[in-house]
């Protein structure tokens, strides 16, 4: 009896949502498939079930290409192609939160990238921004210089032999690995020393990717495997013991940091940390707990690692395989730059002409982070389509995201081609704007990415020394290509 009722008010429940969604809804209007303004499960599904995963942006691609650049993507949420609309959705202005249903996705929802409420977000990044400022990271660039020169050391001694396979993402991963690490940190792990350059902490980074599009879905998950004794998650995925180490020693490093920041004692490598520098914030205690600054160096290190890590190797791949690309490059780094063990100040770098175009490019294919960026509509916001205008209220979810707006044809014409002249020559949109405003691979507006300017001078300083140093080849009848000094 009880359950005939309880099943009878689920029904009336699920008739009325689903009355009030298709004919009520503040987003009725907008177009979409009628299944999705019903459900999130069709989110869900694409995401979780239909193999291999992961693949609700392509569908709702497809749902583009039939109803227009606006669609209703989902129960309370429009998603945008039109990159146009970029600068206007991601505003300084607008002060968006983020999903509250996000803030787990990546294990620490006490840093700065998952905080959802805008206010909160404010404190905590102005805290982070100077550790990040353009003049830090230029007194900071002599050390990557002399990394990468360690790095090409290692390449010729011990790649330079017939047979020896250099994988370019695993080099560009330690490289990077140590620079995000040992800047943010007391020390860098030393992944380039490492054998092929691979280390189990980078390759467990990564793999702490792989659940991400389950976990957004159900994000009870993530709560329930944090209630398991260590021991079991180390048995179900022994890998983690890596992130453990790296998460214990992170808070050693916290209290380490906290008592010469009270004492006053000198410790060059402590005062130079992300710890430190949060310490000497205007940051409220709660904020310097040791579980939230652990939060927020996965976040920070965790932001920094495979964005600048896929850029560089995307560089590399898209260089390599365009000889012309490559050959403009060489003739300008040989040119500027006389002696390959004498790389010129990242300033000097950054007024490469060609690279810069080749840079855009590359930073074009690489998309920060690919999936959909979800924001709260804090105020009213209109888009207007080709045939109408729209009008999306307060509370709807809006989202465009950086994979679609890089490859829009409106502003680069066939976008599947990695062609940096595009870029040479100040070159305009088609709306009279430079065509670096559609440059969006860092992200716009106040959750834009803090550590741009540390990815920049990795992309830079990697490069450079990478492309100046060695000649590359393409021996016939092989699909290797041949590197040497
Ligand atoms: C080529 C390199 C990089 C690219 C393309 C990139 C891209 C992005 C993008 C698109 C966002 C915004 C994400 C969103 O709105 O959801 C972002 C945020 C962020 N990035 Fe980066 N990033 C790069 C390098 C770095 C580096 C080197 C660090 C630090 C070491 C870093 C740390 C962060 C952090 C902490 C945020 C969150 C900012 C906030 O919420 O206020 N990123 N990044």
């Amino acid at each position: 009896m009880i359950y005939n009722a309880a099943c009878a008010v689920w029904l009336l429940y699920a008739l009325w949502t689903s009355v009030y969604r298709l004919f009520f809804h503040p987003l009725r209007r907008i177009p979409g498939p009628k299944l999705a303004a019903l459900t999130q499960w069709v989110e869900t599904y694409y995401e979780c079930f239909k193999p291999p995963g992961g693949q609700f942006m392509w569908e709702y691609q497809k749902w583009h290409a039939k109803y227009g650049p606006i669609v209703r993507i989902g129960p309370n949420e429009v998603h945008i192609q039109d990159l146009r609309f970029y600068d206007m959705l991601y505003s300084n202005s607008r002060h968006s939160d983020k999903l509250k249903q996000l803030e787990h996705r990546f294990n620490n929802q006490m840093g700065t990238f998952s905080t959802p409420e805008h206010s909160l977000h404010r404190l905590r990044r102005t805290a982070l921004n100077p550790f990040f400022s353009k003049r830090k990271i230029a007194q900071h660039s002599p050390n990557i210089q002399k990394h990468m020169d360690l790095l090409c050391e290692r390449v010729k001694s011990e790649y330079f032999q017939n047979g020896s396979v250099l994988s370019v993402s695993n080099m560009w991963g330690a490289f990077n690995g140590d620079i995000v690490v040992g800047y943010c940190l007391e020390k860098g792990y030393d992944f380039i020393t490492k054998p092929d350059f691979r280390s189990e902490f980078s390759d467990a980074m990564v793999n702490l990717l792989d659940p991400v599009h389950f976990i957004t879905q159900f994000s009870w998950v993530i709560k329930a495997f944090k209630l398991l004794p260590a021991w079991m998650i180390l048995i179900m995925s022994p890998a983690m013991a890596s992130v453990h180490a790296f998460n214990d020693e992170m808070k050693e490093q916290i209290l380490r940091a906290k008592s010469v920041h009270a004492s006053g004692e000198k410790n060059p490598a402590v005062q130079q940390s992300l710890f430190t520098a949060l310490f000497e914030s205007d940051l409220p205690p709660s904020e310097l707990e040791t579980k939230r600054l652990q939060h927020e160096a996965i976040a920070v290190t965790g932001g920094g690692l495979e964005t600048t890590t896929y850029a560089l190797s995307v560089a590399s791949y898209h260089i390599l395989s365009n000889p012309r690309v490559l050959s403009r490059l060489k003739a300008e780094l040989n040119e500027a730059i006389p002696d390959p063990r004498n790389i010129p100040s990242l300033d000097t770098l950054m007024q490469l002409p060609y690279l810069n175009c080749v840079m855009n490019e590359s930073l074009r294919f690489s998309y920060g982070t690919p999936q959909r960026i979800p924001r709260l509509s804090p105020t009213p916001i209109t888009y207007s389509g080709p045939n109408a205008d729209y009008h999306i209220p307060v509370g709807s979810i809006v989202s465009m995201d950086n994979y679609t707006a890089s490859h829009d044809p409106w502003a680069f014409p066939s976008p599947q081609e990695f062609r940096p002249e595009r870029w040479e020559g100040n070159p305009r949109a088609p709306d009279g704007k430079p065509l670096t405003t559609y440059m969006i691979a860092f992200g716009r507006g106040t959750r834009s990415c803090v550590g741009m300017q540390l990815g920049y001078a990795n992309l830079y300083i990697g490069l450079v020394s990478f492309f100046r140093r060695f000649d590359f080849s393409y021996p016939e009848q092989s699909l290797g290509l041949k590197v040497s000094e």
